[in-house]
């Protein structure tokens, strides 16, 4: 078992790799501000995790670019942190066009803090939370992690940027690092007890489907029906986000395994992508809720599609993304229905 400082583990993914990492017995340091996030995320993994993790999991509110708040989360354990799992940071693509110093700052900044803090702290080892969306508009399908990166805006740039630095540090420094490039995230654990809960008015296509489920929007607007793809909109390779935090847990075990320096760049997602036509479909029939929507034009900096090919974590890790479209919706609407205004 290992002492491990998850920054940004309050929020949607961070949440439910807390859960599986305190289920696996590790010993948990939480970093987050809660500027996307809340702390009853926190008491919730507790709900749900075995009696003693309470004991396991220790809570640390503070900014990831702040020298000091890193050195009282890597001293809060009784034993030394060993590995961390970066989250922590901005994520919303149009928000990143709008404010990219805000994303070279906390997303590149924010790793820069880490990684010198992990050097005065003794820890080399990390597994950092990267994007597809470094593949910019790929039209070779699926993609591998060998592919072109031209990411095509600041959230993606910062991202891919974040990997080099660490990478650097694997040749310097010997350390052992995981970029994990996620697809696209959706559901919530089966319980309905966590998931994602996005401020304000969703810009994900998942948390806008299940707040139009709840009642809480009208209707959900679907940004281009002339795309090239089988219906004219937009495919993305959605992924459960318990896979994906399943994902972690093997990428940590893994990387703790290794002696030597160590540097894999991993694609997480499940090699089927799905249009938003059919995404609604599976939705309305995992559910039996109707989810009407109309047709706008297509929404600026959107691709056409993403999909993974999932082949390289399989072989590195021994891992694949096991849950269906339909339990993603299933599980996304039980989060939802249970908590139609997310923590608040
Ligand atoms: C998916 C599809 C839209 C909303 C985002 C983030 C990215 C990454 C993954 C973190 C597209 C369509 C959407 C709506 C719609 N997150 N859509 N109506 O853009 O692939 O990527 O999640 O790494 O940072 O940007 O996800 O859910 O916004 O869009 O028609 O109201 O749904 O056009 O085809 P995206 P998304």
């Amino acid at each position: 078992m290992a002492s491990l400082l998850i920054t940004g583990g309050a929020g949607f993914i961070g949440s439910h790799t807390l859960l599986v990492l305190l289920d696996a017995g590790h010993e948990l340091v939480v970093l987050d501000n809660f500027a996307n996030s809340s702390p009853i995320a926190l008491d919730r993994v507790l709900e749900l995790a075995s009696l003693d993790a309470a004991g396991r999991l220790h809570r640390v509110e503070g900014d990831v670019r702040s020298a000091a708040d890193l050195d009282r989360a890597f001293t809060a354990p009784a034993a030394p942190i060993t590995g961390v799992v970066h989250f922590a940071g901005r994520k919303a693509v149009r928000e990143s066009v709008e404010n990219p110093l805000l994303y070279w700052d906390v997303n590149l900044g924010g790793t820069r803090a880490l990684a010198e803090a992990m050097g005065r702290h003794g820890c080399d080892l990390v597994v950092f939370s990267s994007t597809a969306t470094v593949y910019g508009e790929p039209d070779v399908f699926p993609l591998t992690e060998s592919m072109p990166t031209p990411p095509v805006h600041p959230y993606a740039q910062t991202k891919l940027a974040a990997e080099q630095m660490l990478a650097a540090l694997v040749q310097s420094q010997g350390w052992r690092v995981a970029s994990l490039r996620y697809f696209n995230p959706v559901g919530a654990h089966p319980s309905g007890r966590i998931g994602e809960d996005p401020t304000g008015i969703p810009n994900n296509l998942f948390p806008y489907i299940t707040q139009v489920a709840a009642g809480r929007l009208e209707l959900l607007r679907v940004f281009g029906d002339d795309y090239p793809t089988r219906d004219g909109s937009g495919e993305r390779d959605y992924i459960h986000v318990m896979d994906l935090a399943e994902a972690h847990a093997v990428t940590l075990d893994h990387l703790l395994q290794q002696q030597g320096p160590t540097q894999i760049t991993l694609n997480l997602g499940t090699g089927e992508a799905r249009s938003v036509l059919e995404v609604v479909q599976a939705f309305e029939q995992a559910n039996g809720i109707p989810i009407p929507y109309e047709v706008l034009p297509r929404r600026a900096g959107d691709v056409p599609k993403l999909e993974a090919s999932p082949e390289s974590a399989a072989q590195v890790l021994g891992w694949r993304a096991r849950r269906t479209l339909e339990e993603m919706c299933r599980d996304g609407w039980a989060w939802q229905h249970s908590n139609p205004n997310g923590y608040r």
